[in-house]
C-alpha cells in the first residue's frame, strides 16, 4: 500500500479527481495535500474530503530550508510518491533527488509542446488539430522530464478559449488518476 502527498498551488482539483480515485480503490492513500498558497480552495477540497494538509511557506525562505523540511515531513509520513497537481514552484535537487523517479506533474499540452505556465493558452491559440494532456516524471528542468503517458483529442476550431480549457480539464480528471493507480498498481511498486 503506498501514501502519496499531492502537491497543489491553486484550486485543487487534480488533487480532488486523485484523491476521489484512492479513497474509492481503498488500497493506497493520500497522506497530505501540501500548498505553498494560504488561501487556495485545494484547503477547503482536503478537508471536505478528510485529507491532512500542510502550508508550505516560502516568504523571506531559501528554497532550500523550505525543501528540508518538507522531505523531512513527508518522511515522518512515510510518503512514498509525490505528484505535483498544479504546482507552482520549480522544486530543486535537493527535493527531487529524495525521491528519485517518485516525482510526477501533469501538464495541460502535449510536451513537449507547450511547457511552462501558459500551457493550455499555447497550445489554443496553435490551432494544432490534435491536443491534450501530459503525465511526465519531474526533473530538474521545467516541464522537461520523462513522459508516461499522453492523453489527446481532437480539437473542435469552435470552441472558445473556456470551452476548451473545460475540456482539457475533464481529460486531466480522468487522465491523472489512472496513471497514479497505473504506478502504484506496478509490479516493481509491490516488489513481485
Ligand atoms: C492543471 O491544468 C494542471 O495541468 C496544471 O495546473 C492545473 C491545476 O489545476 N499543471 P487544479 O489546481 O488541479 O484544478
Amino acid at each position: 500500500m503506498a501514501r502519496v502527498a499531492v502537491f497543489s498551488s491553486g484550486n485543487g482539483s487534480n488533487f480532488q479527481a486523485i484523491a476521489e480515485a484512492l479513497q474509492h480503490q481503498g488500497t493506497h492513500s493520500v497522506a497530505v495535500m501540501v500548498c505553498n498558497r494560504k488561501e487556495a480552495y485545494s484547503f477547503d477540497r482536503a478537508r471536505n474530503l478528510g485529507i491532512p494538509s500542510y502550508y508550505l511557506s516560502y516568504a523571506g525562505r531559501e528554497r532550500r530550508e523550505v525543501e528540508a523540511e518538507i522531505v523531512a515531513y513527508l518522511r515522518q509520513l512515510r510518503v512514498d510518491w509525490v505528484f505535483l497537481a498544479g504546482f507552482m514552484k520549480l522544486l530543486s535537487p535537493l527535493f527531487l533527488d529524495a525521491f528519485p523517479h517518485r516525482v510526477v506533474n501533469i501538464h495541460p499540452a502535449l510536451l513537449p509542446l507547450y511547457p511552462g505556465t501558459h500551457g493550455i493558452k499555447e497550445s489554443y491559440e496553435s490551432g494544432d488539430a490534435v491536443c491534450g494532456v501530459t503525465v511526465h516524471y519531474v526533473d530538474y528542468g521545467m516541464d522537461s522530464g520523462p513522459i508516461i503517458r499522453q492523453f489527446s483529442f481532437q480539437r473542435d476550431p469552435n470552441d472558445s478559449l473556456e470551452q476548451f480549457e473545460a475540456k482539457i480539464h475533464q481529460l486531466e480528471h480522468q487522465a491523472y488518476p489512472a496513471v497514479v493507480m497505473e504506478l502504484l498498481d506496478s509490479p516493481a511498486e509491490s516488489g513481485c
